[in-house]
């Protein structure tokens, strides 16, 4: 007789986006006539910047010719990426990271979620809440928990944020072996200053534990005195690894590609104590199983780091940014508490009320489509998250519904 692995068992019943475009379908179909607007998942809505279009244009005629076509890439991804992505994303902020240690793959969500397949199944693990819900079910779907109780799972140490802590988590008060961070945050919009990520890194050292350093909104950072990595901290190369993504840097969604970088210093140990650098496990793992992004989708990502790339990426930020300062100022002004959305596309509102019900509220009401933060944790019941993607005239145009429908 075949088994299924139980642990999928354990799983809630979908996945947080999935029950929101299911609640959503049935809302349209409902009411066929209403246009929802979409504020929910982070999905990009601007076209791929002109200078990626004519890398995509020039590597597909590449790939129409004998003489440039080009079959299987090398497992961690082309050299004329990788090397661009050390010089101007850590080197030039004086992170030392080079080219061999990164991972060029298609999504950071992969990454995030397959990482754990390196590390043992009896670690004790710290996950944030609320969080982005890709790291918790991909340990419990690993069998790294025990089952859900009131909207945890047993075996994980959750870091709790709360409007008291800024939605930062303190350090744990135990000791745990992987944890994950994730800045500019996902949902709550949170950032990190140097001196308090130091704190993490100083605290994984000691614990001979590893930080999953999930920063794939770091272009959002405006601020300059925030770390767009964890490598701008003395010490993070040899506790964490770092993954970052094209999808909301450069609106490659539909694109995907994305990178991990495993520093050659970063290790972790067998049950007798011997050191194992993580760099070769992941190598060895992506190889086995991953056969790398395509071509053409690499030239597209390294026209991103061309001057027209840097410049016409920005000018898509911006324009996320200033849709997300819009939420903020409309928000707060109906006297909602929010955090985020200075230097991040989320925005995370203090609804006051049950998250589904505020949720359930706005699509009746506003046909104005967020999430709930309830779906990212115990901690984020009574949140809800309003996504800064989308055009500017739909985000006022929401912003106005949701003030009509809060009136009413
Ligand atoms: C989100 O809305 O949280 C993200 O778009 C999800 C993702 O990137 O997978």
């Amino acid at each position: 007789m075949i088994k299924i692995n139980e642990n999928y068992l354990k799983l809630q019943a979908s996945y947080l986006f999935a029950e929101i475009k299911n609640r959503t379908a049935a809302f349209q179909e409902a009411y066929p006539d209403r246009e929802v607007i979409k504020l929910g998942i982070g999905d990009v809505t601007r076209p791929l910047p002109q200078a990626c279009i004519q890398a995509f244009h020039r590597a597909v005629d590449e790939m129409a010719d004998d003489k440039t076509f080009r079959g299987y890439g090398p497992e961690q991804g082309y050299m004329f990426l990788r090397e661009k992505i050390a010089k101007d994303d850590f080197q030039a902020r004086g992170a030392d990271i080079s080219p061999e240690e990164i991972f060029i793959s298609d999504g950071a969500k992969c990454d995030n979620g397959n990482i754990q397949e390196i590390f043992s199944r009896d670690i004790k693990i710290a996950i944030p809440d609320p969080v982005y819900p890709v790291y918790v079910d991909t340990n419990v779907m690993a069998g790294r928990t025990g089952s859900h109780n009131e909207g945890r799972y047993d075996g994980i140490v959750y870091l709790e944020g709360s409007r008291e802590n800024g939605f930062i988590p303190e350090l744990p008060g135990e000791k745990v072996d992987l944890i994950y961070l994730c800045f500019p945050n996902n949902p709550t919009g949170a950032t990190i200053s140097k001196s308090r990520l130091k704190e993490w890194v100083d605290f994984a050292i000691e614990n001979k534990a590893i930080i999953l350093y999930d920063a794939a909104y770091e272009s959002f950072i405006r601020d300059d005195d925030l770390p767009k990595s964890i490598y701008e901290i003395d010490g993070a190369r040899e506790v964490a690894i770092e993954f970052r993504s094209f999808s909301k840097t450069a609106g490659f969604t539909g694109v995907r590609c994305a990178f991990t970088v495993v520093p050659k210093t970063c290790v972790a140990y067998t049950r007798n104590g011997e050191k194992h650098p993580l760099h070769a496990l992941w190598y060895r793992r992506q190889s086995t199983k991953f056969n790398g992004v395509s071509y053409p989708v690499q030239r597209v990502a390294e026209a991103v780091y061309s001057d027209e790339g840097k410049l016409q990426t920005k000018e898509s930020i911006d324009y996320y940014l200033k849709n997300a300062a819009l939420i903020r100022k409309e928000i707060s002004a109906l006297g909602f508490e929010c955090i985020g959305g200075e230097n991040s596309p989320y925005i995370w509102i203090d609804g006051r009320s049950d998250s589904w019900k505020f949720f359930d509220l706005l699509l009746e009401k506003a046909s104005v489509v967020c999430t709930p933060g309830a779906g990212f944790g115990k901690c984020g019941q009574g949140y809800i998250r309003i996504s800064a993607f989308n055009e500017y005239d739909k985000v006022e145009e929401a912003m106005a519904r949701i003030k009509e429908a809060l009136k009413a």
